[in-house]
């Protein structure tokens, strides 16, 4: 009887973690957003339409060697004609959020030194009471990397405290014309990538190899602008909220030694607290401050002063995972670590690798560096979650990357692979939230298949397939999974 009543027991200890261990929708509070996400340059197209003037984007993608295929955003998948189709696509995702962005050019083709392009207002316009129509809430980025190449030629963009004028005026123009239906505004899309990139590694426009702190200081400050603008003028009466999306990989320390959990905390510092610490602290993490000294720029008290009103929501994006240690203690490598973080640079203690004995830290997949490391998700939610008192959050970007330019339609449409990311990476999100962690949504990268900017159309994200010569939307195998998984269906994909 005894030995019956323990079986019976653990019988049913077993189902119920099968259970909690199980993916399914009711995991999510239930005014949880699920949605999928896209970019104004990646998607839309139309570079020069409805009197558009050129981004930098479309400037730096027509140099020659930019791009791997060679390829731009001109065209594209064209959402700026077929935005209604692609509205129609998550409609029969049956998600209840789209996060893209508003092309800066296309509202103010020359920033703040000419008038409000009418036709651009009228598209976002058009694009956002479709949506709303649908119950589709939107979530909208300000700058998703493109910005006006005319604020480039006048006075180098980023680079200048100049760019904090513009951008003011740019997301007042937004908040003005589009906050009466739009409820949550993110300033900025991965500053932490754009400030790498543009100005230090120099893949981004406008591929400069200097220091990226001056240009990321502006931007800091720019997003404290809209911020002020917004929480000054607007929130009380549109009741909407504003924050920033990050760019967060999870740094995993490779040994268990005390050095290597140093090692990943400036790893943290340099690519999290560069941007989120001066918005929720009034400054740069000590350790940028003692690695970098007079190279990192100082906030004013002025500057202080503007970033007192704090956001409302930290967005994060999140794809990979990586190992780090500390170079000095690393025992078996050559004295010139080769896989020192192009992050770090000024960070000589901090290695960065993607693998331990021989091993990789996950499955690889088709970009570059990104592994599939589902637990990353979790570590980086609750790393948020304690540094920045469970302010709420949001997966504003999460997704895989297929090779698009060796495979046929057919490959590409059976992508079990993702389903398997998705379902890996949401169920990590699960726990995450079990734990207590305040996430109020998750948008998949991406809706339709785009221009991966460096990559152009060799990587493809979407869950629908695009054919860019004729624009038809297929659905992939992982779009039936993301609408079977919303609409609770617990039969197979
Ligand atoms: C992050 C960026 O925000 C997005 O534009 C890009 O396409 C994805 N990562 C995938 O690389």
């Amino acid at each position: 009887m005894r030995r019956m009543l323990l079986v019976l027991t653990l019988f049913l200890w077993f189902m119920s973690f099968l259970n909690a261990s199980k993916l399914d929708v009711s995991k999510f509070p239930p005014s949880f957003l699920f949605g999928t996400a896209t970019s104004a340059y990646q998607v839309e197209g139309a570079f020069l339409d409805g009197n558009k003037s050129l981004s930098n984007w479309d400037v730096f993608t027509h140099l020659e060697g930019k791009i791997k295929d060679g390829s731009n955003g001109d065209v594209s998948a064209d959402h700026y004609h077929n935005y209604i189709e692609d509205i129609e696509l998550m409609h029969s995702l049956g998600v209840n959020s789209y996060r893209f962005s508003i092309s800066w050019s296309r509202v103010l083709p020359r920033g703040r030194f000419g008038g409000i392009n009418l036709m651009g207002i009228q598209f976002y316009n058009d694009l956002i009471n479709n949506l709303v129509a649908r119950g589709i809430q939107p979530f909208v980025t300000l700058s998703h990397y493109d910005i006006p190449q005319v604020l480039e030629d006048r006075y180098g963009a980023w680079l200048s405290e100049e760019i904090q004028k513009d951008f003011g005026h740019f997301a007042e123009v937004c908040f003005k014309a589009f906050g009466d239906r739009v409820k949550y505004w993110s300033t900025l899309n991965e500053p932490n990538i754009v400030a790498r990139s543009s100005y230090q590694v120099g893949d981004y426009p406008p591929g400069l190899h200097m220091d990226p702190y001056g240009g990321a200081h502006n931007m800091i400050l720019a997003h404290a602008t809209a911020v002020n603008i917004y929480k000054k003028k607007y929130q009380e009466k549109q009741r909407g909220s504003i924050g920033i999306t990050i760019s967060m990989a999870w740094f995993e320390q490779l040994r268990s030694i005390p050095e290597d959990y140093i090692a990943s905390q400036l790893a943290r510092a340099f690519q999290i607290g560069w941007f989120l610490d001066p918005l929720f602290y009034g400054d740069y993490p000590i350790q940028m401050r003692e690695s970098l000294q007079s190279k990192l720029p100082k906030f004013s008290s002025k500057d202080k002063k503007k970033l007192e009103h704090k956001i409302d929501f930290i967005g994060i994006n999140h794809y990979t995972s990586f190992y780090v240690s500390d170079c000095h203690v690393l025992s078996n490598k050559s004295e010139e670590n080769e896989n020192k973080s192009e992050e770090n640079e000024e960070n000589e203690a901090v290695c960065v690798e993607v693998e331990r004995d021989g091993l990789p830290i996950g499955t690889p997949t088709a970009m570059p560096n990104y592994y599939v490391v589902p637990h990353g998700l979790e570590e980086t939610v609750l790393f948020i979650m304690d540094r920045y008192n469970n302010t709420p959050m949001f997966i504003t970007e999460n997704g895989f990357g297929q090779q698009g330019d060796d495979k046929s339609t057919e490959e590409l449409l059976n992508d079990v692979d993702r389903i398997e990311y998705l379902q890996s990476y949401l169920t990590s999100l699960t726990h995450a939230i079990r734990r207590g962690a305040d996430v109020r949504g998750y948008f998949v990268w991406s809706l339709i298949d785009n221009f991966e900017w460096t990559f152009g159309y060799t990587i493809r994200f979407g869950l629908y397939h695009v054919d860019f010569d004729t624009q038809k939307r297929t659905p992939k195998l992982s779009a039936n999974w993301y609408k079977n998984f919303l609409s609770d269906d617990k039969s197979q994909w």
